[in-house]
């Protein structure tokens, strides 16, 4: 491999270098990840995974080397319908496996939905919503023949409420994102298709997350970022999403694209051999971010299964892998059984979600919305139908008003909410209404236009309709007989002043702000927002507007948290609604919403500061570090979001994480408390099998040759052949010949049986079983007291009682429809993780001897209910 490739695996030697390169930038030597090696292998009886790891093992024992090669190695960006998409096995019957986009529905297609965001459905607190999406999600992309559907997202877990993609994933607190991540892999995959875990991890911002892209915005670094993450920070926030979606059984996870202590995330073994493979018992497969593989037996040793889209970068024509894997393996470089074990977890991940390798055909093109065109796009061959225009929407429309109406947040309602036949509405704001160059008029939503429904960025679907907010309270108003304007701009100020200055006058101001991925600049925002406040004028126009009129209603669309500082108070704004991105149905969700048709339940997923200091961490805009590597140090710990802003500041909060109102009110009471008869804790103990290896193969070259009589050579496309036996040719790198002693690290190699980690589970995926363990339930009883019926969120907090924990970490709630007079019991579990610490000595989650309690209330900071851990 290349020299990049030699320093990148032994971090170290990157760390020096760098540290001597850098030292009046950067003060200390500079964080470095422990290799780990060798890479774990499948387990055959791992829950879950037994029936599918056996009929893998029937088909991988039927391959070739070149077939497993082939299923391995991406065909090329552009080369085949999808985003990204494999080689197939034309011989066993497999086609092509399709990889694509979104965590939100189907990006870049046609006759698909546009589903809220999963910060959105995060704020329901409802995991039959979580799944039911999931579940739609994965309906859609099975009726276009996609393979794995590339979400949920829990990197970012958003960390900087400026992080560009925070509104891919679900919320910063590890349980309410692990929640989602389960919800959603269950759904996705119980309608057939594989989900993938992503963006495996420290992802938490867009800047510098790639080479080219920050040449592109003006800084040339040698390397991407580089989060610095401790262990202890690692296992107790940024992994726990991802323990629960190996839990939940995901098929596949994605690798990021930056470097997790100077390692690359997809080449570090610390993170996936160590954490991910071993600890967590993955038994699925890793797919690399676009662009995110940079080295080729490096990273297949350190535990990468698939490389996407498969060319070393965009259009290239040749690979990391491909051609050079074959070679590795037929050198020596790179173990036969780790090639086999790539198959085995692709075709397990296939198995267990599908159980069948006849699959329907890809139906649709990412590349074009023609009808007819070339199926190999970038090589611009293959003339065909490549979009079929399959109608994939089912009545998926209801999930989606109901999902954002259950997501909307009622932040502040002095009374004017819900509406009732109101005299005169007059709807402000450019984000009440549709863009003048239609939903899908900016290529994967790269503008802000109109009203705001999704980021930017291939987290993204196309609208098939989106129903504008001016719209929908128009057709309301009109079924009502009340009287309603709309000033569409956030600029005409005479006009404005002129309605809402009216008698009887309801002001509805929509104002949003946007963020999306780092390869699109929207506004001078890469990716990443560049401040926390509203767009396009959005706050002027707020404070004109309650100035004017003393019945102003706010409605937001973003991405995270906006500073409503200046204006929140004003008791002219009677109400304060979060909307998040709510996808296509945005008008009728809000619509239900404001009038009372959905009673508001949903909870705020983050806090809302007073200052975007105040929230601590913030992104990274400048490199840090001169040429080489920025890096981020996560100094802060745990303390994110509510647990940071809970440690310093009590007077720098609007309104806290878990915070939402009701047109009803609710009464906790009655907290109790039973400990379970759980066992003592058992650490994890005993041996792997030895690496087993599926079948023979030959070493003479020529059998590896292009066949050149079978088919022609596409353009570009990535193939696992050889163009000649002189296999330094036919790799075509220079320093082709190092063996694997010479530059793979102690152990890459081994195939003997490997001790288990004690945190691991054996055949669990997920860790240690008993780390799930219930050993407490706490109930209360909660009382609707108001006059309609309402759905009230009981969130159980804990306190792990020590001087380095947060003050409080949510566990577990509920979402509950209670009628009026009512009163039902809230029950709540705390599992042996939800109790305990990651010591960094032991290397196991450990129950400190710290008192511990629970609260059981309605938000982060009313917490009604308390009650000591016996
Ligand atoms: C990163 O470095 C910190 C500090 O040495 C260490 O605790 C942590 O385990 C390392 N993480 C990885 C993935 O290498
Ligand atoms: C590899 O995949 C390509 C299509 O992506 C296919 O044409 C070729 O036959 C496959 N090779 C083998 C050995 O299966
Ligand atoms: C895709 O569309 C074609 C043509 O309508 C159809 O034959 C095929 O079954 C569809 N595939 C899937 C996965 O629905
Ligand atoms: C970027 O820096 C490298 C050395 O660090 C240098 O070789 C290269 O020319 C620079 N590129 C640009 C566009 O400045
Ligand atoms: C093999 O990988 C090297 C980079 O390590 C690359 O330069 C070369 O082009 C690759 N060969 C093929 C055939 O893709
Ligand atoms: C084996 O092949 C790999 C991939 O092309 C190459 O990097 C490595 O140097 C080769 N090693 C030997 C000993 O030929
Ligand atoms: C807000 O009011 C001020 C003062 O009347 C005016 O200068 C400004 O243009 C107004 N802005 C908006 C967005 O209405
Ligand atoms: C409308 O405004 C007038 C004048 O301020 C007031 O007398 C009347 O009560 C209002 N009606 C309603 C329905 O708000
Ligand atoms: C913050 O960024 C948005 C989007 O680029 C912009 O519209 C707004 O004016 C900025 N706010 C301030 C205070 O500069
Ligand atoms: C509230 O609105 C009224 C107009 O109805 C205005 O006279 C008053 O100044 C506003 N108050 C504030 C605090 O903006
Ligand atoms: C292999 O041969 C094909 C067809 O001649 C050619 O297009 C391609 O660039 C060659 N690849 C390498 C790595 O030499």
């Amino acid at each position: 491999m290349k020299a990049a490739a030699l320093s990148c695996l032994f971090g170290s030697t990157l760390a020096v270098a760098g540290a001597i390169e850098s030292r009046k930038v950067h003060q200390k030597p500079l964080a470095r990840s422990e290799p780990f090696y060798p890479s774990p292998w499948m387990n055959p009886n791992a829950d879950g995974w037994a029936e599918a790891y056996a009929q893998a093992k029937s088909f991988v024992s039927q391959m070739t080397l070149l077939e497993k090669v082939n299923l391995t190695t991406g065909v090329g960006w552009g080369a085949e319908q999808c985003v990204g998409q494999v080689g197939a096995i034309p011989r066993l019957g497999l086609r092509s496996l399709c990889m694509h986009d979104s965590p939100l529905g189907i990006r870049g297609a046609d006759y698909n939905s546009a589903f809220p965001s999963g910060q959105t459905v995060a704020a329901t607190w409802d995991r039959g919503l979580m799944y039911r999406r999931g579940y739609a999600m994965g309906q859609e992309a099975k009726g276009k023949g996609i393979n794995v559907l590339l979400g949920p997202v829990a990197g970012p877990l958003g960390r900087m409420p400026e992080g560009g993609r925070n509104w891919e994933g679900f919320a910063p607190d590890p349980v309410l994102t692990g929640i989602g991540m389960s919800e959603t892999i269950k759904g996705i995959q119980d309608a057939g298709v594989i989900a993938c875990a992503k963006h495996f991890i420290g992802n938490e911002q867009e800047h510098f997350r790639q080479v080219p892209e920050a040449q592109g915005y003006g800084y040339n670094i040698s390397e991407t970022l580089s989060s610095n993450i401790d262990d202890k920070t690692m296992h107790e926030l940024y992994l726990w999403p991802f323990a629960d979606a190996v839990r939940a059984g995901v098929g596949s996870v994605m690798c990021s694209y930056q470097q997790v202590n100077n390692s690359y995330a997809c080449q570090n073994s610390k993170l996936l051999n160590d954490l991910l493979k071993n600890e967590l018992g993955f038994q699925g497969f890793v797919m690399s971010d676009w662009q995110a593989q940079h080295t080729g037996a490096a990273s297949a040793v350190a535990g990468l299964d698939m490389s996407m889209p498969g060319d070393t970068q965009f259009n290239t024509g040749v690979s990391f892998w491909g051609a050079n894997l074959t070679l590795a393996v037929l050198n020596g470089t790179v173990p036969a059984y780790r090639l086999d074990d790539m198959a085995m977890r692709i075709m397990a991940a296939l198995f267990k979600v599908t159980k069948t390798t006849d699959l329907e055909p890809i139906n649709f093109s990412f590349w074009t919305d023609d009808t007819y065109g070339p199926i190999h796009w970038a090589a611009k061959q293959g003339y065909q139908e490549i979009n079929s225009h399959v109608d994939v929407r089912a009545d998926h429309g209801n999930l989606i008003r109901e999902i954002a109406a259950k997501g909307t947040v009622l932040l502040k309602n002095t009374g004017s909410l819900p509406l009732n036949k109101p005299k005169f509405v007059a709807v402000i704001g450019e984000d009440a209404g549709s863009s003048p160059n239609g939903p899908n008029g900016c290529s994967d939503r790269g503008c802000n236009e109109g009203t705001l429904a999704m980021g930017w960025g291939s987290g993204t679907a196309n609208y098939p309709y989106l129903v504008s907010p001016d719209a929908a309270l128009q057709a309301r108003a009109i079924q009502d007989g009340t009287r309603y304007e709309s000033v569409l701009s956030n600029y005409a100020e005479e006009k404005t002043k002129a309605l809402v200055s009216q008698a009887n006058a309801t002001a509805i101001v929509f104002v949003n702000a946007d963020s999306g991925e780092g390869y699109i600049n929207v506004d001078g925002n890469e990716g990443d927002r560049k401040n926390l406040t509203l767009w396009n004028n959005g706050d002027t126009l707020v404070k004109n507007v309650s100035s004017w009129c003393s019945n102003t209603i706010v409605v937001i669309h973003s991405v995270g948290p906006v500073l409503l500082t200046d204006w929140y108070d004003n008791p002219n704004i009677t109400a304060i609604l979060w909307a998040g991105l709510p996808g296509q149905e945005s008008g009728n969700s809000i619509t239900d919403v404001l009038y009372g048709k959905v009673n508001p339940a949903a909870r705020s997923p983050f806090t809302w500061g007073k200052t975007r200091e105040s929230y601590g961490a913030d992104v990274l805009y400048k490199p840090n570090n001169g040429n080489g590597a920025p890096q981020q140090d996560f100094t802060e710990g745990v303390f994110i979001d509510y647990r940071y802003f809970d440690k310093v500041d009590d007077d720098s909060v609007i309104y806290e994480f878990g915070h939402g109102l009701s047109y009803t009110t609710f009464e906790y009471s009655n907290i109790r408390v039973v400990k379970s008869n759980v066992s003592e804790y058992r650490p994890t103990t005993g041996t792997t099998a030895q690496a087993p290896t599926f079948g023979n193969f030959s070493t003479d070259l020529e059998d590896y040759l292009f066949p050149k009589d079978e088919f022609p050579y596409i353009y570009q496309y990535i193939y696992p052949y050889l163009n000649t036996t002189d296999p330094r040719r036919a790799s075509a790198d220079p320093h082709y010949g190092q063996t694997a002693e010479e530059f793979l690290p102690p152990h890459a190699t081994d195939d003997d049986p490997q001790p288990l980690l004690r945190s691991s589970g054996g055949n669990s995926p997920g860790g240690n079983r008993q780390l799930y363990d219930i050993v407490y339930t706490i109930t209360a009883d909660i009382t609707n007291t108001g006059s309609v019926v309402g759905e009230e969120v009981p969130q159980l907090y804990v306190s792990l009682g020590g001087p380095e924990d947060p003050k409080v970490q949510l566990r577990d709630f509920d979402r509950m429809r209670i009628e009026p007079g009512e009163t039902r019991q809230f029950t709540g579990r705390l599992t042996r993780r939800d109790l305990s610490n990651w010591d960094v000595t032991v290397q196991d989650w450990v129950i400190s001897r710290y008192p511990k309690t629970a609260y059981v209330g309605r938000s982060s900071r009313k917490l009604d209910l308390k009650i000591e851990l016996p």
